[in-house]
């Protein structure tokens, strides 16, 4: 059976090891899902973030999730969309790998994932969810921690195209 899985939901109410925020490289909070897991995790959120001071795109640092049911929060920071020749593409599956690889080191087993830099930062929605359903393919051929990857889905459209790419 696929470890993978789309549901639609508000990430910040999953009960799992880690979710998944796609935040920007001062790791210094905004709006989207970032503004939604800030305000569902409490100010310590901010506080951890801001001693770790920051992440440069396709890279991700680790949180715990203070107020949030998640154990912990996996920043990542996915790249901003130019048009796709500035290595869009490179850098978002990075994302996905550096953030599931940091979930495995630290032995987390359940992990969801928004659709990264399909918000503000504009990342056509149908090629960044097909890079996110592969990379995170690929990690888990080569990975026996993590159980359960759930790319969670706000909205109806990223719901039925996740669940495509699920299906093939
Ligand atoms: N649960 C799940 N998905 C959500 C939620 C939620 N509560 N809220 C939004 N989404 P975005 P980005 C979806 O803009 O494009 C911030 O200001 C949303 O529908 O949150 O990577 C950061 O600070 C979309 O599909 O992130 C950065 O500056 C997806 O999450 C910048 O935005 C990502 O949209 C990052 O932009």
């Amino acid at each position: 059976m696929s470890r993978m899985q789309a549901i639609q939901a508000d990430i910040t109410t999953l009960d799992v090891d880690a979710i998944v925020n796609a935040a920007n490289e001062a790791l210094a909070g905004g709006g989207g899902v970032d503004g939604a897991i800030h305000r569902a995790a409490g100010p310590e959120l901010m506080q951890a973030c801001q001693r770790i001071g920051g992440c440069p795109t396709g890279t991700a640092v680790l949180t715990p999730g203070f107020r949030l049911k998640a154990r912990f929060v996996i920043h990542t920071v996915g790249p901003i969309w130019r048009g796709g020749q500035q290595r869009e593409a490179e850098l978002l599956a990075s994302c996905y790998r550096e953030s599931l690889r940091l979930a495995s080191q630290n032995a987390l087993a359940t992990v969801a994932f928004p659709s990264i830099s399909t918000g503000v930062y504009g990342y056509p929605l149908e090629e960044a969810c097909s890079i996110a359903v592969r990379t995170a393919g690929d990690f888990l051929k080569s990975d026996e921690t993590i159980k359960e990857l759930t790319f969670c889905c706000f909205d109806e459209r990223a719901f039925s195209l996740y669940n495509k790419l699920l299906d093939t």
